[in-house]
């Protein structure tokens, strides 16, 4: 089978390729570098031993993108290209609209002129409404409050509306939730340009003491310890999501939307002391106000990805830490 990955020189992107190799697929590979580096490409070939095929390409180019689709016959594409940033998303809406959905339009012109019928889509729990009860299941209500989110509520409804009208097609629309952790090897992980705005990587920073002390986003939430919580997935089971999304899609006609998460929350002070713990480091961290948007809890229902797609994630919060710092001393 091959596979087209957008984005595939990205954090998750790049992790996928590395899985989808090892399982025998051919990968292709769009990424236009917007927010990664060939790098990412050359740790992917390192890691497995294998060969991938990249183009250097905007998916907003459509005559480009265009000659990708006919220099090769995909069984399926991994959507992953889009922009991610929440606070750049509220200065530049502009700029995020265009580039995730004109991106993901294309592909969905490309998909009809060449009769490519499954497509695997990265969206995020920042569709479902702050207003839902926790756990989140994925008949709960959605909206967004910044246009990152509302571009992702967006790109949902094309491609629902796509499948439902090509009767042929399987869209499968995954929620993620907070993906943090890097490949056992240590040669791909998350590298943001710029200050860090997740707690992951900005708590790696901070031990590298690239930053003098982690500021946590509020202590007066109703959560156990007063911090936010959120459902932290490492991203190696993210990505045997999406495998498992794979089969799915072979089997099935239409939309199926599915969370990937553990179910299990964390609060921003048990991610500092995990990391602390599990490493051996010191995390210097002092309370802060809110941050404004943030949510006290995010936490995904996963039955349904268990069920249906027969996913479950399988690392703990310490593997997470563990493989986030040892990328993260890796990293000049
Ligand atoms: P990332 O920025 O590391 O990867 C995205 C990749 O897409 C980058 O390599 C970038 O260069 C590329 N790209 C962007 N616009 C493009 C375009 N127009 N044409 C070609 N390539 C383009 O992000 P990630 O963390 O790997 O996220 C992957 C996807 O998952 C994104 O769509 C993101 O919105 C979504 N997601 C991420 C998270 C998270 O916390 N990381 C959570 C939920 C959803
Ligand atoms: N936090 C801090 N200090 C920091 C950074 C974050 O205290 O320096 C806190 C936040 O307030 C929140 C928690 O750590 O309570 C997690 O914050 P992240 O920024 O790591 O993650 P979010 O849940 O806010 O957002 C992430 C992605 C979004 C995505 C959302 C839902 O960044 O793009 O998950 O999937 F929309």
């Amino acid at each position: 089978m091959t596979i087209l990955v957008t984005g595939g020189a990205g954090y998750i992107g790049s992790h996928t390729c590395v899985e989808l190799l090892e399982k025998g697929y051919s990968v292709v590979v769009v990424d236009n570098l917007a927010n990664s580096s060939i790098n990412a490409i050359e740790g992917i070939k390192k890691i497995t031993q294998k060969d991938l095929t990249f183009y250097k390409t905007d998916l907003c180019d459509k005559a480009e993108l265009d000659k990708v689709f006919a220099e090769h016959e995909f069984d399926c594409i991994i959507h992953f290209a889009g922009l991610k940033a929440v606070p750049e998303s509220v200065a530049m809406p502009i700029k995020y609209y265009q580039n995730n959905l004109t991106g993901t339009l294309n592909l969905c012109s490309m998909m009809k002129k060449y009769d490519v019928r499954q497509i695997i889509f990265s969206s995020s729990a920042t569709v479902y409404r702050s207003d839902n009860t926790m756990p989140l299941t994925e008949d709960a209500h959605l909206g967004a409050t910044n246009p990152y989110g509302w571009s992702k509520f967006m790109c949902e409804q094309i491609l629902r509306d796509a499948a439902a009208a090509a009767k042929n097609w399987a869209v499968v629309l995954l929620r993620y939730f907070n993906p943090v952790g890097a490949h056992s090897s240590g040669i791909i992980g998350e590298n943001p340009s710029g200050i860090p705005n997740n707690l992951m990587p900005f708590i790696a920073q901070t031990a590298r003491g690239i930053h003098k002390e982690v500021r946590v986003f509020g202590n007066d939430y109703d959560t156990p310890d007063g911090t936010g919580v959120r459902d932290y997935i490492h991203v190696t089971d993210l990505v045997h999501g999406h495998v498992c999304a794979i089969d799915y899609a072979q089997e099935h006609r239409g939309c199926g939307v599915f969370n990937l998460g553990t179910g299990k929350g964390a609060s921003v002070l048990e991610v500092i002391h995990a990391f602390e713990k599990t490493n051996g480091v010191e995390i210097p961290h002092s309370i802060f106000g809110r941050r404004p948007g943030d949510n006290a809890i995010a936490l995904a229902d996963p039955t349904k990805a268990m069920q249906v797609l027969g996913f479950k994630a399988e690392k703990t919060l310490e593997d997470m830490c563990k493989d986030t710092w040892r990328f993260q001393k890796r990293t000049p």
